[in-house]
């Protein structure tokens, strides 16, 4: 099952061009956000490998910089600009260095409307729905007859096959789903990603199988919203079932899954979790807020209350559950009531690990035009407060000598 036979060829194409030169090109594919991008980047890099590439980490004496960026919050988009905007002084210093822009900024219109007018030093630019078409927009940018701008907007078929350059044993990701169907209102990603689209199980167990084979014994499933997997797929399954298949895989490996949303998670799924050995005792569950009129709100589509029956569902199957979570502080009409709320579910829950966001505000979703009159300064403030109680909390749990995994 290979990707796109024409892409094919222009790997060959560029596998040709790359042999004829005096040394092997190298590559530096540098990889913002989340673990979506990192698979992403193990493509890229497996498709680079398969033209004949090297590798790098130094800017300097790369040929082709690939950077995968992430748009999830300002902060990661002034990151990123700020280090392409760098890459100027780079490239004066190596003329016929090739620069790409990928990954999910560069799936907005108006980001790369600035990439064209103000980083012209940038010569190739796409989104994450073409990624399967890299060694054609590869071969194009090459021809140096002008910039690429790529517009696809998704919606075509899931492409398998594309070649994987992974990073040696233990850990390997595999992805199970790609984009998200939530539209959180807060939320960049299903804008960028598209229409949620889930592999197929036979395509997942393929993979972890052959991960298996190589030695491959801590894997990770990934998805958006690994709980809503199988959507749309014939016949149909879900989440619960896929785990239990991967677990069937013969081997000794571990295997774990992220992001779970509280709305989809399933007592099968915590029951296939409890019965397997195989499946780590982790789950990393985001609350985002723990108060109801907020995660209305953000349109999270589940309560406090049924989130706290979903914790308690799975600490009664698993007393040894490290639990994760991500919160949002400073959501638009965010009172100080409503933090206190998310302070006492913190305080009920005790989680092991929290990722901790101040909102931002991301152009084109419906929180953006939301009015938001709390200062910045309070919002940093209650950032402070939830630092320390998180840090109190998870210096109880090590003293209970329950570490933190
Ligand atoms: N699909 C995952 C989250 C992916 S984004 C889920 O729903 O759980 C990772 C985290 O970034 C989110 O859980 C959220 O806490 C945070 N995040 C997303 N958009 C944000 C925004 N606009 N401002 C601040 N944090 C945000
Ligand atoms: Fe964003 Fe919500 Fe989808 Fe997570 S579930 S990626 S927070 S829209
Ligand atoms: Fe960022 Fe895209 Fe992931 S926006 S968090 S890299 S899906």
């Amino acid at each position: 099952m290979g990707y796109a036979p024409e892409q094919q060829a222009y790997v060959a194409r560029l596998r040709a061009l790359f042999g004829g030169a005096d040394a092997p090109p190298l590559a530096f594919v540098d990889t913002y956000g989340c673990q979506q991008n990192e698979a992403d980047s193990e493509r890229l890099r497996g498709m680079l490998f398969e033209m004949g590439c090297g590798f790098t980490t130094r800017e300097e004496e790369a040929d082709l910089i690939v950077i995968n960026t992430c748009a999830v919050r300002e902060h990661a988009e002034m990151r990123v600009l700020g280090n392409v905007g760098a890459l100027i002084h780079t490239k004066r210093n190596k003329p016929r260095q090739l620069i790409a822009l990928c990954g999910c900024m560069m799936q907005s219109p108006e980001v790369v409307e600035k990439v064209r007018r103000s980083y012209r030093h940038v010569d190739l630019v796409f989104g994450p729905h073409a990624l399967p078409r890299f060694p054609e927009l590869l071969w194009r940018a090459l021809a140096r007859t002008g910039r690429i701008f790529d517009r696809d907007e998704g919606g075509g078929p899931l492409t398998e096959g594309l070649p994987v350059y992974r990073a040696a044993p233990p850990r390997a990701w595999v992805s199970i789903m790609y984009g998200c169907d939530n539209f959180c209102s807060y939320c960049i990603v299903p804008h960028v990603r598209g229409r949620e689209r889930s592999r197929s199980p036979e395509a997942v167990l393929e993979e972890v199988f052959s991960l298996v084979r190589g030695g491959y014994t801590e894997l990770t499933l990934l998805g958006q919203n690994v709980n809503s997997y199988g959507k749309g797929l014939a016949p149909p399954t879900d989440f619960a079932a896929l785990l239990a298949s991967v677990c069937r895989v013969p081997g000794d490996f571990t295997v774990g899954f992220m992001t779970s949303h509280p709305k989809d998670a399933t007592c099968r799924m915590l029951d296939v979790m409890a019965e397997n050995p195989k499946i780590r005792r982790h789950l990393h569950l985001p609350f985002q807020s723990g108060s109801d009129r907020i995660l209305r709100a953000m349109g999270r589509g589940y309560t406090r209350a049924s989130y706290e029956r979903l914790i308690d569902d799975a600490r009664a199957r698993m007393p040894d559950l490290n639990l994760t979570s991500d919160v949002i502080v400073g959501f638009p009409g965010e009172t100080e009531a409503d933090f206190a709320d998310t302070l006492s579910l913190l305080a009920r829950v005790r989680f092991h690990n929290l990722f901790t966001f101040i909102y931002s505000k991301r152009p084109g979703t419906p929180a953006a035009d939301l009015p938001d009159d709390t200062p910045p300064a309070v919002k940093r403030e209650r950032m402070a407060r939830l630092l320390a109680l998180q840090r109190q909390l998870s210096a109880g749990e090590r003293a209970n000598g329950k570490g933190t995994g």
